[in-house]
């Protein structure tokens, strides 16, 4: 049975916004902006957001804010240009902790609003109501409180000079209502542009085009101009500033670190530009002008963001070697899969992520070989095995399609989203298979899209007979929980020799001899496959033998510490400790303090101890994360 043909749906979508809703704003100075269509069918309700965009949307936001790092607070205005319905007399907006103390329409006249103050409001915050009164412009003046937790302030022992000080924000999920006053849900697409303020000598970079040079504003301060003349979900406005350096990799590639990191961080990421070409060479044009990235102080809580022409990174993906840039590759692709064609609601996030990962892989496998997107793609796929083995195969949060929630870690929205195009790619070979997905990128761009819009895309413009459309087993992958019996399994050479070594290990206490000239890879296999159980004996042979505890690679420290901890050997506090102290990245961060956690009194006191010290640098993304592990029974 098919539902709705996807074009259908983009008329249906596209005649919304144009028939029922008023001409867009129209400016005399800039080129009207681009106005996307919206979803309207009740997969693509947006529950998270308080907004009613059918009656009254956001097509352009226009900021103009002071980064006060004296007080921790960013403020200023924000002007919204509005579409609005025939009939309707109000805006709903999205805001999280805001202090409104105006509105105006662009003539400054004063304009009637309401900020319901919510008990419970929780991250969703509380609904920011205007009354437009035939406005069609609006401009709010606010103040963002001390506690955003979009935004993370760094004091400069935060940041690797220790001099001057740091702030980042970051937007995804629904974080951007902390600081900005707009329609914060990934359906509703709005261009943006920027005036930022910020003290001398600190650099101030965004997820938008940079406008001329900073303009002195003679009393120590600069302001910088941005603009994102593209349509973009409002997660994806992001903002850092701080003593940051640029060096050029690229024609339209570069990274900025603080002064000191730079040098490692350029090296880790200089095969960027030849990731871009790939990119295109596999699913079109790259859209977006510059690919920028910006390594960030290590209190970072994700390895990476996606935003546009300037992708935030962590610093504790830097090994020395490369092997962690499958990260680069990954929020690469998202400039396609998340960033042009974006899930609608959250509960669809495989369609960013699993869409991203799998395109990350091909990515991989065409700067790096197909042995290396292969080691990869079994970590992955031993990922999905081993969560479903711990949630069970028919748990519902393992359908690619959920009401919400990243629960499952990355293992289904990412992993088994990979693995879901994987298959269908091995089904129809990959000739056919990658026209599809380039189809989808340039038919759905500057677009959102749910999983039943993918699913009709397939069915559509893949799928070329009844017995295929058996064979692939779409409905099943997209919105049925567990692994369908079609997966495109990895090679098992991929891990041979690695699988062996374990064996040995296992059955004679061997230990790899090879492990110096393993890959990354390799070495994580290695590690996810020991016993789970090892005496302190033999903790203490393998860190003497393959150097385990002072690894460069923080992916494979992270694993060295997980398996010593649940093993309560003593030796590994101290290193735990120092790693706690010196990353935030919550993938990191929280499972350390579950193991801890779990272990009784033993672990709970250090547990404990250490989140004293280390609380107040963590981002509220991974104070949360520990907070919640942390007050388990
Ligand atoms: N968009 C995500 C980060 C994210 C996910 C932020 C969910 C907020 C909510 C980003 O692209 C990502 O997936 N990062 C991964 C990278 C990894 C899979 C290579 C990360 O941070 O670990
Ligand atoms: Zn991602």
């Amino acid at each position: 049975m098919r539902r709705i043909t996807a074009s259908l749906a983009l008329l249906l979508a596209t005649a919304a916004c144009t028939n029922a809703m008023s001409e867009p704003p129209v400016s005399t100075t800039a080129p009207e902006p681009m106005v996307s269509p919206i979803l309207t069918g009740p997969e693509a309700l947006d529950t998270l957001t308080w907004a009613e965009p059918q009656k009254a949307r956001v097509t352009h936001v226009a900021l103009d804010l002071d980064l006060d790092f004296d007080a921790k607070r960013v403020g200023g205005s924000a002007v919204l240009d509005l579409l609005v319905a025939k009939g309707a007399d109000r805006i709903v907006l999205d805001t999280n902790g805001l202090e409104v103390t105006r509105i105006t329409d662009t003539a400054g006249r004063e304009l009637d609003w309401a900020l319901e103050e919510l008990e419970e409001a929780g991250e969703k915050g509380s609904p920011l109501t205007v009354i437009l009164d035939g406005a069609r412009s609006i401009r709010i003046d606010y103040r963002a409180p001390q506690d955003a937790t979009a935004l993370q302030w760094l004091s400069p022992e935060q940041t690797a000079g220790g001099v001057h000080p740091f702030l980042f924000s970051q937007g995804q999920a629904i974080l951007n209502r902390t600081w900005i006053p707009t329609q914060d849900s990934p359906g509703i697409r709005q261009t943006w542009e920027a005036r930022i303020t910020a003290p001398k000598p600190l650099d101030v970079v965004m997820s938008g085009v940079v406008q001329g040079e900073p303009e002195d504003l003679g009393n120590g301060r600069r302001a910088f101009r941005f603009v994102m003349d593209k349509p973009v979900p409002p997660y994806l406005i992001a903002i850092a500033a701080g003593d940051i350096d640029f060096r050029a990799i690229g024609p339209r590639t570069g990274v900025w670190a603080e002064p000191s990191v730079l040098p490692r961080a350029y090296a880790e990421v200089a095969d960027t530009e030849e990731m871009v070409v790939a990119a295109e060479e596999l699913y079109g044009e790259y859209r977006w002008g510059r690919y920028d990235m910006i390594v960030l102080p290590p209190a970072f809580p994700y390895g990476g963001m996606e935003n546009p022409v300037m992708t935030f990174l962590t610093p504790t993906f830097i090994a020395g070697d490369r092997s962690n840039n499958g990260l680069v590759a990954h929020e690469l692709a998202h400039s396609w899969s998340g960033n042009l064609v974006t899930n609608a609601v959250w509960g669809d996030s495989w369609l960013n992520e699993g869409v991203t990962t799998y395109f990350e892989n091909r990515i991989v496998e065409a700067v790096y070989g197909k042995a290396r997107a292969e080691q990869e793609a079994a970590l992955m796929y031993a990922n999905i095995l081993e969560t479903l083995g711990e949630v069970g195969d028919d748990a519902p949060g393992t359908a690619l399609s959920t009401d919400g929630g990243y629960e499952l870690g990355s293992a289904i929205a990412y992993d088994k989203g990979a693995f879901f195009l994987r298959t269908v790619e091995r089904i129809v070979g990959r000739d056919r298979f990658d026209a599809w997905l380039q189809q989808w990128f340039d038919n759905h761009a500057f677009q959102p899209a749910t999983s039943e819009l993918f699913y009709d895309d397939m069915m559509e413009n893949l799928v070329a007979s009844d017995a295929e459309a058996e064979r692939l087993m779409l409905r099943k992958w997209i919105f049925e929980p567990g692994l369908p019996g079609n997966v495109a399994k990895p090679d098992p050479a991929a891990f041979a020799a690695v699988d062996g070594a374990v064996a040995h290990y296992a059955d004679h206490g061997m230990l790899p001899e090879a492990w110096s000239s393993w890959t990354a890879a390799e070495q994580i296999r290695f590690l996810d496959n020991l016993p789970a159980e090892l005496t302190h004996e033999q903790l203490a042979a393998l860190d003497a033998a393959l150097g385990l505890s002072s690894t460069g690679n923080n992916e494979i420290l992270f694993l060295w510490l997980e398996m010593a901890l649940e093993n309560r050997y003593e030796p590994a506090v101290p290193q735990a400790e120092a790693f706690l102290a010196r990353v935030g990245r919550a993938k990191f961060v929280r499972p350390l303090f579950a193991v801890l956690w779990n272990e009784g009194e033993w672990g709970r006191a250090h547990a404990t101890r250490i989140y004293a010290k280390t609380r107040d640098s963590y981002h509220s993304v991974t104070r949360g994360g520990v907070e919640r592990v942390m007050s388990a029974e």
